[in-house]
């Protein structure tokens, strides 16, 4: 390696440091200044060397080009879902990507759309029905329950009752607790011992319902691989089935929060989308799209991804040390004026605009490389399903919108959603 002609990293002084944590230290804001330096840039909290990482090129090169120099490792959510997906790595992280990758395809998910479309038809019929009473909803708590109902149906093939809906909410509120990152221990201090028992009953009850369903269940297939592989032991199969639910369903409510905040703030932006073509078209479908993508720019849920430097490494010809923590934001690459024009306005239609496709490694909501969500195709079918369905019939009138963000483990709405259902279009 070529070290001579490195750079030091650049690296925010003490007094930001200082000044941080005089405010009440807001990662975020920390976060934002150290972009300010550049497309990799660092600081150091006690012991810890931390380098955020927001350029396109050095994103991709983090994410997909170099992952086994800046691997994942001790995943934040580990207590609850213990070795699945999410958390695993290596070689047993290989195996199971791969067993379950194929569900995740388009022609995969396909097998698992009429449970998607029974749980629009569910959501729809709520919203009419709320819409005929003119009563405040709390739409957050409404979109959970459809994405909740989405992947529970898909992995049993049996519709949501009410107490796997009330354990499931409350052990994902549990990981929702946790911050980004915890600059101090490393790890947050949240007990998870209840969490734990919910998700055991909700697992044990999702398994016994796949194991009689008459439609396909995502679940059997993990079943499957239980009766055959050795390494498929019964506590892998439950850390797989609430890794699925958990990384599932809060990534996707949140995103249509902040989806329908936006229209409510951009009335425009839903006429345009509905008059882009008549329902089931493919100019509709392109332009409802366009706002998921849009929405996912400003608002990319899962907006932190920690790595750690496994060896020795090189970005932006700086150098990184070995065991440094590298935080990739897409918040902030997706903010970022010279990769977007105009970057905190809500323009759906650089998604559709000929020739205006972003460049590498400047989008990224779902991550990149091989660790890239396994779910992403699901998410957007699932998003576009429920807003074909909801937008047409419906104007969300937001009442006292949460007057921020939050910044935990998601980048969500910072308090309830709640909003006056109007019917349209009868
Ligand atoms: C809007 C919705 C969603 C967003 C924004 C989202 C975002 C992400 C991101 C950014 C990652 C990568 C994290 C990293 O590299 O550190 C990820 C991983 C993952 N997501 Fe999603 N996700 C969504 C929905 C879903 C859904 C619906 C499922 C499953 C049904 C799912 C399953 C997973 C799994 C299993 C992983 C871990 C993959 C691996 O490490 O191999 N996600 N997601």
């Amino acid at each position: 390696m070529a070290t001579a002609a490195l750079r030091p990293l650049p690296e925010l002084g003490a007094e930001s440091l200082a000044a941080w944590r005089a405010g009440g230290g807001r990662l975020v804001d920390l976060l934002a200044e150290a972009r300010e330096l550049g497309p990799v840039a660092g600081f150091r909290l006690g012991e810890r060397r931390i380098v955020l990482v927001t350029g396109a090129e050095e994103v991709q090169q983090v994410l997909a080009k170099d992952p086994d120099t800046y691997v994942k490792h001790g995943h934040r959510a580990k207590a609850l879902l213990g070795d699945g997906l999410l958390c695993a790595s290596g070689e047993p992280w290989r195996r199971q990507r791969k067993l379950l990758q194929p569900q995740f395809t388009g022609r995969g998910i396909r097998t698992y759309e009429p449970q998607i479309r029974a749980a629009v038809a569910g959501a729809a019929a709520r919203w009419r029905a709320a819409a005929q009473t003119g009563e405040v909803r709390e739409i957050d708590a409404d979109l959970r329950y459809f994405s909740l109902e989405v992947i529970w149906r898909s992995l049993t093939a049996h519709p949501l009752d009410p107490a796997t809906h009330e354990r499931l909410i409350s052990a994902g509120d549990s990981l929702a607790r946790i911050p980004a990152f915890a600059p101090a221990t490393g790890e947050a201090a949240v007990d998870f011992a209840e969490a734990n028992e919910r998700a055991d009953l909700a697992a044990a009850h999702a398994i016994a319902l796949a194991g009689q369903a008459e439609e396909p269940a995502l679940l059997q297939v993990l079943l499957r691989a239980a009766a055959e592989l050795p390494d498929y032991t019964e506590r892998l199969v439950r850390d797989e089935l609430m890794t699925l639910v958990v990384a599932g369903y809060e990534t996707t409510a949140t995103t249509l929060g902040w989806l329908f905040l936006l229209l409510d703030a951009h009335p425009e932006q839903r006429a345009w989308a509905l008059a882009a073509g008549p329902a089931g078209s493919a100019e509709r479908a392109a332009a409802i799209r366009a706002l998921i993508d849009e929405t996912l720019r400003l608002y990319p849920v899962a907006w932190l991804m920690p790595r750690h430097a496994a060896e020795a490494g090189v970005l932006a010809g700086h150098p990184v040390e070995a065991g440094t923590t590298l935080l990739v934001c897409p918040y902030l690459t997706h903010r970022d004026p010279e990769l977007w024009p105009d970057p905190e306005e809500f323009r759906p239609q650089r998604f559709t605009d000929a020739g205006r496709r972003p460049v590498q490694g400047a989008y990224y909501p779902f991550g990149l490389g091989p660790r890239a969500c396994l779910g992403a195709q699901f998410a957007v079918r699932e998003m576009a399903l429920l807003l074909e369905e909801l937008l047409p019939a419906h104007r969300v009138e937001i009442r006292d919108a949460p007057a921020g963000t939050g910044y935990a483990i998601t980048v969500h709405p910072d308090g309830p959603v709640r909003a006056v259902l109007h019917a349209e279009n009868p």
